[in-house]
């Protein structure tokens, strides 16, 4: 065990030894204080080669109870209850959805409410919509309108303090206690993605996606299973970073989906990526090599989570450091990171995709464009008919339900790439919100993780989801 863990972290080193040499850096235009965070992270993986990993558990190393929940347990231990769905996928994977339930719903209500299904981003899971909130609790739902001491849901004051039950971080529970039948959707490849009906994950065929697939097959199936078990047509959608990838790669090569999906919330919303700044961007460079292979995009992610408990403890205070891992691809607002729940987040993320999904963005990096898999001319021509992969054409996006929620500091969804997707929307956005605008720091991964989300942005969603709640 030991020896594998040490073999693991010496492949995440091969990678942050790029990135922090100085020639590499240029190359890629990645800014300065990205390369002070290889830095700081080159030397956690030196002290942690250094041998003392294989002595001990790395559950001795922090007391957050999330760490070692799963998405159910994590929504159980709020005091709601959680289901886990199967869904089969039209080629076959078995996903996990977990479906929050609030138990202090009125039983006559219980079939009024609508669904809202909320994808998670790259590398990550269902526990993004959960792990966020630690103290939240039901709320009876519809309110009892005899109790004075809460009048309203919606509550336009913004004081900007964080977690609390009436502004849950965690859109997930935020939702639940408001009427919505919350469905937590993981794409194929995470820890909850990882069955199919007839292959192995260890089957190298398994790996053979990238997001094309959680276009075309995991999204409609997620939904047509949530239309089933709860006999409504329309469904509320909020998607972060890949989240959105799908939703827009959806509603636009199958329009009518704009007349299902209502509305789509978008959090930083991901359609082009030439202009990432994160280092994201330096995957890019593999793209040949990546695309070509059908692997779990995992090793260096191991390492990561393996290491996360053992650097974020309360005996080594290397806080720091260890955000600076997992904010390494994100961007990372000191503000809105919580230190003390980087254990809990680390353990859930990275969750894992395939290389190829990874490959997929270094195209799109490389090609400037949103399109479909490059599988080189002659494998293009095979499956496309064209030499090269065509286009998700955003123009052919009906629908009109559309929220973005931006932010002028996402490494990710950067500015001048979500500018050019909204100039080739012929659909106007329902509704844009600038975070920067009361967050000047707001990054990629706040949207999640912030510790202000239930404060800035959930509210913002509840009106939107309110907007076209009896459509
Ligand atoms: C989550 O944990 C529970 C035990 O509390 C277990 O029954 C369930 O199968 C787990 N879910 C997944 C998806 O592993
Ligand atoms: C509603 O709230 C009032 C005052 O708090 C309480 O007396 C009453 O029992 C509550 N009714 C229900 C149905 O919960
Ligand atoms: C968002 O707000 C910031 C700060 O006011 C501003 O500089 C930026 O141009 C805005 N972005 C968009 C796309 O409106």
């Amino acid at each position: 065990m030991g020896m594998m863990l040490r073999t693991m972290a010496s492949i995440g080193l091969i990678g942050l030894c790029l990135l922090s040499m100085p020639e590499w850096s240029e190359t890629l235009g990645l800014p300065k204080r990205m390369t002070d965070f290889a830095d700081d992270a080159m030397t956690l993986f030196e002290e942690i080669t250094g041998g003392t990993l294989e002595d001990v558990a790395p559950h001795v190393y922090t007391s957050d109870p999330d760490t070692h929940r799963n998405v159910s347990e994590i929504i159980r231990s709020r005091g709601y209850l959680a289901e886990e769905h199967d869904v089969v996928t039209q080629d076959g994977y078995i996903l996990t959805v977990q479906r929050i339930v609030n138990p202090l719903v009125k039983p006559e209500y219980r079939n009024k409410l609508k669904p809202v299904i909320m994808q998670h981003g790259l590398f990550s899971s269902a526990a993004d919509w959960v792990i966020n909130s630690v103290q939240v609790k039901p709320e009876p739902y519809p309110k009892n309108s005899s109790d004075s001491s809460r009048d309203s849901y919606i509550d336009d004051t913004f004081d900007g303090v964080g977690d609390s039950q009436e502004h849950p971080n965690s859109l997930g529970f935020y939702l639940a206690n408001r009427g919505y039948d919350v469905w937590l959707a993981n794409s194929r490849g995470n820890i909850y993605g990882q069955r199919h009906v007839h292959m192995s994950s260890w089957n190298p065929k398994f790996w053979s996606f990238s997001f094309d697939e959680q276009i075309e097959f995991d999204l409609p199936g997620v939904i047509e299973y949530v239309q089933k078990v709860t006999g409504k047509h329309k469904v509320g959608y909020v998607g972060h970073s890949q989240g959105t990838v799908m939703g827009f790669g959806l509603l636009s090569s199958k329009p009518e989906y704009a007349d299902v999906i209502e509305p789509f919330v978008a959090l930083a919303p991901v359609a082009y990526v030439h202009h990432t700044i994160s280092p994201v961007k330096y995957f890019a460079v593999y793209t040949p090599v990546f695309s070509h292979i059908d692997m779990w995009f995992g090793t260096s992610n191991v390492a990561v989570k393996y290491l996360a408990p053992l650097v974020c403890s309360e005996k080594n205070i290397k806080k720091k450091i260890c955000a600076n891992l997992l904010f390494l691809t994100t961007g990372f607002d000191e503000d809105e990171l919580d230190e003390d729940r980087v254990a809990a987040y680390l353990n859930h993320t990275p969750s894992g995709t395939s290389v190829k999904n990874v490959a997929h963005y270094g195209q799109e990096i490389i090609s400037r464009r949103f399109a479909h898999f490059d599988h080189g001319i002659l494998g293009n021509i095979m499956k496309y008919g064209t030499h090269s992969p065509p286009d998700y054409d955003l123009s052919k996006i009906r629908s009109k339900s559309i929220a973005l929620f931006i932010a002028e500091n996402d490494w990710l969804a950067a500015p001048k790439d979500v500018a050019r997707m909204r100039a080739e929307l012929t659909v106007e956005p329902y509704y844009v919100f600038n975070v920067t605008t009361v967050k000047p720091k707001w990054n990629h991964i706040d949207f999640v993780y912030g510790k202000n989300a239930g404060t800035i942005i959930n509210p913002e969603i509840y009106k939107i989801m309110e907007a076209f709640k009896n459509d």
